[in-house]
């Protein structure tokens, strides 16, 4: 049995006293740990003081990037090693928005996948189509390349505890949701794809996000599909009402 992981993204939303209070907010009412993981994805500036927030608490922080490099004269990035030193737990690492805006490669989320183990911090990899890729029938292609190269080099046991989200690039704060069916044919792809990498054991244990206008209104039906392990949210998650109706479905899944 898997875990269900919901985890919101707030991208450059919000200011710190918001932040700050939206975690107190949902720190108390967050699902038992033993039934859900429950992650903020917050902008890096904030991630010291919620994570002070949440504390003892059900709730993980994440963040939305990082370099990979430990250290180093790389002006405005943030490194591994720091947000580990702050307790952040999970770092968003491909996300679509990330590969378009700011050029990252496949290559380039790799090694960032391997910095993140390295120190600890659990990666959600994003993959996902553009509506061209969708529309020309590539999904399938796009999604387990991106997988491929995203784990290469990993050990087994690494990917076991990494989180896959599959997020269609049309469906990204556009309201339009793939169906429960099509994303969960992706995610079932995305798993077979680590299965004739890794290994069953791995293909079992590794999680599957699916992402792009998750709502409360949606949700309960993503997480019936076998494949669909959690979701990735980003408009949803920014209010605490909604979320905390996330993280309810979640539970319950
Ligand atoms: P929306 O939930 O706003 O569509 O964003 C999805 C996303 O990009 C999460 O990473």
């Amino acid at each position: 049995m898997r875990k269900p992981i919901i985890a919101g993204n707030w991208k450059m939303y919000k200011t710190l006293s918001e932040a700050k209070q939206f975690a107190e907010e949902v720190k108390g009412l967050a699902p038992d740990p033993v039934k859900l993981d429950t992650v903020i994805c917050a902008p890096a500036l904030f991630l010291d003081q919620l994570a002070q927030v949440v504390k003892d608490s059900p709730v993980y922080v994440g963040a939305q990037t990082m370099h990979s490099e430990s250290e180093g004269a790389f002006t405005g990035e943030v490194s591994p090693v720091q947000l580990a030193d702050l307790g952040v737990d999970f770092v968003i690492l491909g996300h679509s928005e990330r590969r378009e805006y700011f050029n990252e490669t496949d290559e380039a989320v790799n090694k960032k996948v391997h910095a993140a183990f390295d120190h600890y911090l659990i990666p959600i990899i994003c993959v996902g189509e553009t509506l061209e890729e969708r529309e020309a029938g590539n999904t399938t292609s796009k999604v387990e390349g991106q997988v491929e190269k995203a784990l290469a080099d990993l050990t087994a046991d690494q990917v076991k505890r990494a989180v896959i989200a599959y997020e269609p690039i049309w469906a990204i704060g556009t309201g339009k949701t793939a169906t429960s069916e099509d994303a969960n044919e992706v995610c079932g792809a995305i798993r077979a794809k680590v299965e004739s990498l890794f290994g069953q054991n791995v293909a079992e244990a590794v999680r599957v996000q699916y992402g792009g206008s998750v709502k409360p209104e949606n949700i309960e039906e993503l997480l019936t599909m076998e494949h669909i392990d959690g979701a990735l949210v980003g408009g949803a998650s920014l209010q605490p009402a909604s979320f905390l109706k996330l993280l309810e479905a979640g539970a319950n899944a």
